[in-house]
């Protein structure tokens, strides 16, 4: 049996408004979208903001938020719920899923794309106007609570030939694109999150976008932003800053000799003393 990779439940608000530097009108769409009862799809490559903007919007809306990781061992259960046997005989637990759509929640599947087509379409009645959930196992047909939202996320370029979603699920969504941001919005992410100032922001911000133009030369994964905000850290807690990116920025992207070192040079050009 699988129990679905959840973040522990939030009781309320966390204590502080989770930071988010908006890109566009990505906030008033979403608001709007909760407002509009309409199910939202995040997507964008690994680590630009995505889980970040999902908890800044339910501390906005006021909303507790449920996070599911997604992977292909997800079973429809693991989302709505299954009958418990315990000592006093059977009991039915709710899944994730299911207290989402009681609570009144923002449930939030991370990376949709990993879940298998049967149990992603659990989702397909949720996203109608009527907006249900039945439970096949005890016979109920819940209606959602009127602040529940579903929202998705998935990393289009990642295993794209391999996977993707179907075009009945897609189109249930309203979809918003992520991406990484300008120079100057990164490096005030960076800095914000790390507490570098902002010069060592910028030479990060700089070094990073170097970075990802490697991808032409054959570097499959490209830095994001939270391997920028890693590096940052290790600076801002005393790492030289040319060994905190080779530890936090290269290291982590690829095992290649040629692509390492064509990425140590950029590193030591880019602080250079
Ligand atoms: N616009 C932004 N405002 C504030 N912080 C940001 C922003 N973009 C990125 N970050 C920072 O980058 C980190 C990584 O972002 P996040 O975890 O939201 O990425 P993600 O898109 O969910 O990635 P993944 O697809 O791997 O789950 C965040 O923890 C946050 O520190
Ligand atoms: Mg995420």
């Amino acid at each position: 049996m699988n129990e679905p990779s959840e973040r522990p439940r939030q009781s309320g608000r966390p204590e502080r408004e989770p930071f988010y530097l908006p890109a566009g009108d990505e906030v008033a769409i979403f608001e709007r979208c909760h407002a509009q009862h309409l199910a939202v799809m995040l997507k964008g490559p690994t680590g630009c903001g995505k889980t970040r903007f999902v908890e800044h919007m339910a501390w906005r809306l006021g909303r507790p938020l449920i996070t599911i990781a997604c992977h292909d061992d997800l079973t429809a259960s693991d989302l709505v719920g299954r009958f418990l046997i315990g000592h006093e005989g059977t009991r039915w637990v709710d899944g994730p899923l299911t207290r989402a759509v009681r609570e009144g929640a923002l449930c939030y599947l991370d990376e949709v794309v990993e879940a298998r087509q049967d149990t992603v379409v659990v989702l397909h009645p949720l996203t109608d106007h009527r907006r249900l959930l039945p439970l096949d196992k005890t016979g109920e047909i819940l209606e959602a609570a009127p602040r529940f939202q579903l929202v998705v996320s998935y990393n289009p370029g990642y295993q794209r030939l391999l996977k993707d979603l179907k075009p009945s699920t897609r189109q249930r969504f309203v979809a918003l694109d992520f991406d990484f941001p300008p120079a100057e919005r990164e490096a005030a992410v960076v800095s914000h999150e790390s507490g570098v100032d902002s010069a060592i922001a910028h030479a990060l911000v700089g070094l990073g976008r170097q970075l990802r133009e490697l991808q032409d030369r054959g570097l499959a994964e490209v830095p994001s932003t939270r391997l920028l905000i890693a590096s940052a850290r290790l600076i801002a807690d005393g790492i030289e800053p040319r060994s905190a990116c080779r530890a936090a920025l290269i290291a982590p992207l690829s095992d290649d000799a040629t692509l390492l070192g064509a990425m140590t040079d950029l590193v030591e050009l880019a602080f250079a003393r």
